[in-house]
């Protein structure tokens, strides 16, 4: 494919400056809608397009340019078709490339009417078509955008026809090339206007006389007396000062004046936009003319001298023009151009985040929807379902299909102003919206939400929130006062009762409430709930595993709990609720009671390792809730002293509307079988009447999150010998729960915030509220309602919602990279590229880059225990679950990394 310099003639006539650009290295030629690879007269070898694009018809034309008349083939995109683009590999990230396209329509369809649309390069919409005005017509640009791959689109427009196109061209330029003067803009692509090769009136010159295959358009305006030809371009003469320089073949013409007069050029142009012009200047004449440079009346430079025997040129940016007239008004001899071009410049818009992009990706992944279709969700079109403002999404509409459970993956899409989820089949706790502090507008109406959880109330912004037509239970939460915006909820058709909270009684805000329970003012008299017995029976999914070694074992998938348990404490918690007066009662005993109904004694055995506690015994613990210590996506946590002086946190939830039961049972549950040094202790817990509490080990150092981001963050302290014990202690904790345990036990909440340090600190994992076991011995994974926390969940667990210990291994890789980078998971600042800690990362951890490792470890680490730890991490967040390590395997390599940091803290010791 690789053609050295051939054709002798031109290597005379070229000489050495030419030689070693004589290949086509990475040009690419296309024929659309060909069938055959060839060369063609120019010696350029084209190759059919099929590799390129996915859709379109193609078909032949009739083309009769020049003297002979042939078949060309063209491909064409009839509208019903939705993606019309071509992907093209970029060779050289860093370099300029030249893209050319042309058009043919000649009515190939019989139809007579010429199509117009639009053409798009990567992010920005170049330019309309017009093949009314023009056929063939040729559109060419000069684009660099670091991407491996060029998406080249064409966009219908209302009633222009059916897109087409006959070829397309990449070739590559030299680094640095057109970037003179275009420091004004940034992030700009050029469109061709105009490549006059000035002086020269037989035609356009190419490959190979011009090396990067640039077309040099004749000079259209030419008068034969200012002809310069028969100059040749000797060999001293110097090229290479000028990267974009033409190749000698057009700077040998050039247009020249007899007289000491003005010279024009009057170049009418398309589009009112800002423009580049690039004037050459060769010095081929035995004399050096002056003159007066003037664009559009402006002098530009004046007494402007071209040097004999070099090449020179001129750069200059104009502002909104739509017409150009240049003139050299000669000083001394006569006045001499060479060549010109003429590019408007296109704006590239910037890049939506990745964050966003990646949101979105898991999203489309998921719904199965088709979102888009190009690399970019805003630009050069908006993706379906998406709305943009600039590069920032802010509205995304999803209704009308089968979503089911509210993912923390739309918590990512940090800047959406509009989320419109109505009637996608949503069922359970209304979450993992808390980090739209911009949202202003939130629909989800029309599906099967059970409760308000907790995220609502940080949605600082909300004007407008619609839940009608749901199955909300229970009362309206307090809390919903705290969003000072809204001016319009929606409550209609749900099944709520009691009063409206004294905190929306607010004149701005308009409150629908009809069609519920019992919901209203509280002197309302409402009917006995608990004679409705649809409210309050627990919903439990059941179903029995597959047929295995004679067994028949039940499984419980949701509610993320042991299904009897469940069932327990629901039973117990309507029991209570009618007996609300009486509410003395003991648990144990009432338990106990239930328990025979349930005939669960093995399941109860289990629970007698965590105490039971009085109410009473937490407030007088707590000196009746005194000191906050923490405050978690459940409720708040307190400092407790226990009456034989054990210090305590004690994990209060604040549940107004009995959401979340089945996780506090699970956490009960779950950790009152559990002890291991690297997981925190359960002491007990206290569940009467609505309260649900959990009485925890006390750990006075506070939590990883607290140390790498509080307010009075210890980052300083937490070395890096520091960091990889804790790494260590926390994937031992993690480890038990995967391989230790019975039955295994998926914690699906790993995150910083979760593991929690002691004094000497030793770091334990805590907080089983979403821990999932796996109750057959062999289960490879169960299918589960995606829970998690934005940042850190594994996108293939969100996609498939199938839960491995895998999804742990990711939430704890991204642990370890914000050990390493000592950064949170997410974050609004910096550049949009950053916002994703794992994706920004990995890269440059993979690449051994560790300059984007946390400052405050400058210098203190050891190189290679660095690169184990980067190492382990980024295997852990790979995208494929399978292609991540076992906690185990994290742990072991945690531990060598450990202890090569600590051998060489040592050597230190040793050396001085
Ligand atoms: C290629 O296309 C031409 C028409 O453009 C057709 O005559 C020829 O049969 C095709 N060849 C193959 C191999 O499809
Ligand atoms: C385009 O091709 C498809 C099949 O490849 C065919 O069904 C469709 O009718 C064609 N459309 C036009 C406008 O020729
Ligand atoms: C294309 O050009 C023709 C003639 O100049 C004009 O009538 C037509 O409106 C143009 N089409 C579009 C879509 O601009
Ligand atoms: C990419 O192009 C630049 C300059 O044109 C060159 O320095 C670099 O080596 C090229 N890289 C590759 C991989 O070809
Ligand atoms: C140009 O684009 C890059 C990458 O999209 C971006 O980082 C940079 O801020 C942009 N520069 C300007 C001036 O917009
Ligand atoms: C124009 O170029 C053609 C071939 O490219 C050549 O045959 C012809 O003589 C040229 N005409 C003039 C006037 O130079
Ligand atoms: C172009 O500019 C020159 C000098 O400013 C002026 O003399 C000439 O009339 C202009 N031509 C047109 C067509 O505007
Ligand atoms: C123009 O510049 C040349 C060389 O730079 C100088 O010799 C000449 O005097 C200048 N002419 C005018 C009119 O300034």
């Amino acid at each position: 494919m690789n053609m050295k310099c051939f054709w002798v003639g031109f290597l005379l006539f070229c000489g050495f400056f030419v030689v070693g650009f004589c290949d086509q290295d990475g040009f690419l030629s296309i024929s659309c809608g060909g069938n055959t690879s060839y060369i063609d007269s120019s010696k350029i070898s084209w190759v059919p397009d099929g590799e390129y694009v996915s859709t379109g018809n193609i078909t032949t034309v009739k083309n009769s340019g020049g003297t002979s008349t042939s078949n060309v083939p063209i491909r064409y995109f009839p509208n019903t078709q939705g993606r019309k683009c071509y992907k093209l590999p970029v060779n050289n990230v860093s370099s300029l490339v030249l893209v050319r396209a042309r058009f043919l329509y000649q009515n190939y369809d019989g139809l007579g009417k010429p199509p117009a649309f639009s053409v798009s390069l990567g992010r920005a919409i170049t330019s309309t078509i017009n093949l009314t005005t023009n056929d063939p017509w040729t559109e060419e640009f000069l684009w660099s955008d670091n991407k491996e791959t060029l998406t080249f689109c064409l966009l219908a427009i209302p009633d222009g026809g059916s897109p087409l196109i006959s070829s397309l061209e990449v070739r590559p330029l030299p680094q640095g090339a057109y970037a003179s003067g275009m420091g004004d803009f940034p992030n700009k692509s050029l469109r061709k206007s105009y490549r006059i090769n000035c002086g020269y009136a037989n035609g356009s010159l190419r490959y190979p006389l011009d090396p990067y295959d640039r077309i040099w358009d004749a000079d259209k305006n030419f008068t034969p007396f200012h002809v310069s030809t028969g100059f040749k371009i000797q060999r001293n003469f110097n090229l290479s000062t000028l990267r974009e320089s033409p190749p000698a073949a057009v700077l040998e013409t050039a247009r020249v004046l007899a007289r000491k007069e003005v010279l024009t050029y009057n170049l009418p142009l398309d589009t009112l936009a800002d423009y580049y012009i690039v004037l050459y200047f060769a010095g081929i004449v035995p004399v050096s003319p002056s003159f007066n440079l003037l664009i559009n009346g402006d002098v530009v430079q004046s007494n402007y001298t071209v040097k004999m025997s070099e090449v020179s040129a001129l750069y200059f940016t104009r502002k909104e023009i739509k017409s150009l007239n240049i003139t050299l008004k000669s000083i001394t001899y006569y006045p001499q151009i060479n060549a010109i071009e003429v590019y408007q410049i296109v704006d590239i818009p910037l890049e939506a985040s990745s964050t966003t992009v990646s949101a979105l990706q898991v999203i489309q992944q998921f719904t199965g929807l088709d979102l888009g279709w190009q690399d970019d969700p805003c630009s050069p079109t908006q993706w379906d379902h998406i709305g943009c403002e600039g590069s920032v999404v802010t509205s995304l509409e999803l209704s009308d299909i089968n979503l089911r459970t509210i993912s923390p993956t739309f918590g990512d899409l940090l800047d959406l102003k509009t989320l419109d989820l109505h009637n996608t089949s949503l069922t359970g706790v209304i979450q993992n919206f808390g980090s739209l502090q911009d949202l202003e507008k939130l629909n989800l109406s029309f599906n099967k939400l059970t409760s308000f959880g907790s995220d609502l109330e940080n949605l600082v912004s909300l004007k407008i929130l619609d839940l009608q037509n749901n199955s909300l239970q229970g009362i309206v939460p307090d809390s919903l006062g705290n969003l000072v915006n809204l001016h319009l909820l929606n409550l209609e058709n749900n099944k709520l009762q009691g009063a409206l909270p004294q905190s929306l009684n607010k004149e701005s805000l308009e409150i629908r409430t009809s069609g519920n329970l019992c919901l209203g003012s509280s002197t309302m008299t409402c009917n006995d709930v608990s004679s409705n017995p649809s409210i309050e029976t627990p919903q439990v999914t059941i179903f029995t595993k597959k047929k295995q070694s004679g067994h028949n074992h039940i499984a419980i998938i949701a509610g993320a709990v042991g299904g009897a348990v469940l069932a327990l404490i629901l039973s117990l918690a309507v029991f209570l609720y009618i007996k609300k007066n009486r509410s003395e009662v003991t648990y144990t005993s009432r338990a106990a009671a239930e328990m025979q109904n349930w005939n669960i004694a093995t399941e109860m055995r289990k629970w007698n390792a965590a105490k039971v506690f009085s109410y009473k015994e937490i407030k007088a613990a707590t000196n009746n809730f005194k000191e906050v210590i923490g405050r978690g996506s459940f409720g708040s946590v307190y400092l407790g002293k226990l009456r034989d002086g054990k210090l305590v946190a004690v994990k209060v939830r604040f549940d107004k509307s009995q959401l979340g039961a089945d996780s506090f049972i699970n956490e009960v549950y779950l950790l009152s079988q559990i002890r291991h040094q690297n997981l925190v202790c359960l002491e007990g817990f206290c569940h009467e009447s609505k309260q649900q509490i959990l009485v925890y080990e006390y750990l006075p150092g506070g939590s990883l999150a607290d140390h790498l981001y509080g307010i009075n963050s210890k980052k300083a302290s937490l070395s890096w010998v520091r960091r990889l014990k804790i790494a260590v202690d926390a994937a031992k904790g993690l480890d038990y729960l995967h391989n230790g345990s019975e039955p295994r036990i998926i914690h699906r909440d790993v995150k910083c915030s979760n593991i929690l340090l002691d004094m000497e600190m030793n770091a334990k994992v805590c907080d089983f509220g979403l821990s999932k076991q796996i109750t057959q011995a062999d289960a490879t994974h169960v299918t589960t309602v995606v829970k998690g926390t934005a940042g850190y969940l594994d996108p293939e667990y969100y996609s498939t919602q199938q839960l491995t210990e895998k999804s742990d291994v990711y939430s704890f890789g991204v642990v370890l990279l914000e050990l390493i980078c000592g950064r949170e998971p997410l974050s609004h600042s910096g550049t949009p590229d950053s916002f994703n800690l794992v994706l920004w990362a990995k890269p440059y951890l993979q690449a051994g880059a560790f300059e984007i490792v946390d400052e405050s470890l400058t210098g203190t680490f050891e190189v290679e225990s660095m690169r184990k730890a980067a190492f382990v991490a980024v295997k852990s967040v790979e995208r494929d679950a399978s292609q991540r390590p076992t906690i185990a395997e994290v742990l072991a390599e945690l531990k060598e990394a450990y202890s090569i940091q600590l051998s060489y803290l040592a050597s230190f010791e040793h050396g001085s």
